[in-house]
């Protein structure tokens, strides 16, 4: 075990400090520069099959879902498939009307969830062609699935999901860029989108700085008993993956929202003693973002604030800012958790919780 943490005090953190690593691993041999595209190699099915694809189906459970959300963004913008995000769980005994040529993705780092393999087994069996990404080789999933994408991740040991989750990012930034290309998306724009995903393990390297920072911050709020996390499109997901991690491994209750939804409930949780965590990096929704920002700050809830680090206006609203390089907003959800996944993982150690096996958790859920 000392060998395999390699100096750090757990896995979960190892994972975390090997993001950019697993990313580069994640991208090894898939950008085409020439034709500004990706290449898989074991999709298994042909550029014209590809290209008749009407619909995709995202399916995943937990953090894995989290990671279908971000895809449904990428994919629907980047390709103009619609596409539509399952938990595997409500998948497998729903009977949705489901098209021709609709293709079907079951997103799993295990490769053995239960409802995911569940999931896939029942529309392939309905006819639908299902494809996996999933992180480990040779797993269930990976063999019911006509084929796939390895993420290539390597081990990922700590319950909490981290290092799989932004790869899982990066793998469907990748197939949107593919999809893309196979469709509407110029030269130009593949070329500008290969050129930002090179720069996606620098930006994660960039971000890990923020750990010192990140431990002063769950000092300070450490005694929480809840904590709201909100952020608006491809940052959506994020606020729920922080607070899923929030969650499991430190105990403490944290819901995630789209930031303008709160004003329709969870809003009159806001009080002195519940923080909000917003994710605001720059983008379309910025100004949006800072004005749900100062709703909240309005009812007394202290805020920490995710934002880029040329931001000069956050720190008239938030009370703590944690800084982030810049980057696309595409590419946002895979930068911005790593100051959740860390805000986690200080607030567990604090309150004194086993990090890396939490209570009342498997690594996969392999029963129903
Ligand atoms: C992630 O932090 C969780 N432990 C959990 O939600 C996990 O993502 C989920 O069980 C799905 O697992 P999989 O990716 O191995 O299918």
């Amino acid at each position: 075990d000392e060998v395999s943490l390699q100096g750090f005090d757990h896995y979960m953190l190892k994972e975390i400090y090997e993001q950019p690593e697993a990313l580069r691993n994640a991208m090894r041999g898939r950008l085409d520069e020439e034709n500004a595209t990706a290449v898989f190699g074991g999709l298994n099915l042909t550029p014209q099959q590809l290209r008749s694809v009407e619909r995709i189906i995202l399916t995943g459970c937990g953090t894995s879902w989290h990671s279908a959300l971000v895809g449904e963004y990428l994919i629907e913008e980047l390709a103009r498939i619609p596409v539509s995000v399952e938990y595997a769980s409500e998948l497998r005994y729903r009977n949705p009307p489901i098209e021709n040529n609709t293709l079907v993705f079951g997103i799993t780092q295990s490769g053995e969830t239960a409802d995911t393999l569940a999931a896939l087994r029942e529309t392939k069996r309905k006819g639908h062609r299902t494809l996996a990404i999933c992180n480990v080789v040779g797993s269930s999933i990976a063999q019911a699935a006509d084929g796939g994408v390895y993420l290539h991740a390597g081990p990922e040991i700590g319950v909490a999901s981290t290092k799989a989750y932004t790869s899982q990012c990066c793998i469907l930034t990748m197939l949107a860029l593919y999809f893309g290309r196979l469709r509407h998306l110029s030269y130009e724009g593949g070329q500008r989108i290969i050129q930002e995903l090179y720069g996606i393990p620098g930006a994660v390297q960039e971000a890990l700085n923020c750990n010192e920072r990140v431990k002063e911050v769950a000092n300070k709020y450490q005694d929480a008993t809840n904590v709201l996390y909100l952020g608006r499109q491809y940052n959506f997901p994020t606020a729920l993956e922080g607070a899923l991690k929030l969650k499991e491994i430190s105990y403490i209750h944290a819901e995630g929202y789209p930031a303008a939804e709160m004003k329709h409930g969870p809003i009159a949780l806001v009080d002195t003693k519940t923080p909000s965590v917003f994710i605001v990096p720059q983008g379309s929704t910025y100004d949006k973002v800072m004005a749900n920002m100062e709703e909240v700050k309005a009812r007394g809830g202290p805020i920490i604030a995710v934002a880029t680090k040329e931001d000069p206006m956050v720190d008239a609203v938030a009370d703590d800012v944690i800084r982030i390089p810049d980057v696309p907003s595409i590419l946002q959800p895979i930068v911005s958790v790593v100051p959740l996944q860390l805000l986690s993982y200080h607030f567990a150690l604090l309150r004194g919780c086993d990090v890396d096996k939490p209570r009342n958790l498997a690594k996969s859920v392999t029963v129903e």
